[in-house]
């Protein structure tokens, strides 16, 4: 377990960071996203495969749990999407354990898979991640383009 999780860290380290989009006032912004093959948006990514990310963030707020919400949009329309099940339990995927205090740095890695309807269109994707009470812990949205 220990040389996977350092394994995974030196592997989140060395990948070049993307910038990503906020969520908007009020939801606290990541330190870090790393998308492997990613270091500009829009992503590209084969219809029905996976997208892999990494989020290093700091709740604001002490948590004993992380819910992780993916959503879809293309352009105006939400994007039928199902948060998939390995990914909905955040504490699950980070490298340390919950309960978090308030301010501690992780690291959240996980797949989703990527679908739409059209190639060529680019689909905006949402992470976010609430905490205890229903606060968001961190959010952001990544630019995918279908090819
Ligand atoms: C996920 O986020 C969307 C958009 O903010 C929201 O409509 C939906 O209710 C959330 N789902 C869950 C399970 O929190
Ligand atoms: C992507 O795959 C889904 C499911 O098979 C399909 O409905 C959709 O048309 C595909 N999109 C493209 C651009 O091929």
């Amino acid at each position: 377990m220990r040389s996977i999780l350092s394994v995974l860290v030196i592997f989140v380290a060395t990948t070049v960071s993307v910038e990503v989009h906020r969520c908007g006032e009020g939801f606290p912004h990541p330190l870090q996203v790393t998308i492997p093959g990613c270091n500009v948006m829009p992503c590209e990514v084969p219809n029905l495969t996976d997208i892999s990310f990494g989020v290093r963030f700091a709740p604001p707020f002490p948590t004993s749990m992380l819910a992780v919400n993916v959503t879809a949009t293309l352009g105006e329309f939400n994007l039928p999407y199902e948060t998939p099940e390995h990914l909905r339990d955040g504490c699950a995927n980070i490298d340390a354990s919950c309960p978090l205090a308030s301010g501690q740095q992780v690291i959240l890695t996980g797949t989703a898979p990527v679908e739409a309807p059209l190639t060529r269109v680019t689909v905006r994707m949402r992470f976010e991640i609430g905490g205890d009470g229903g606060q968001s812990a961190v959010c952001f949205a990544a630019d995918v383009r279908l090819i």
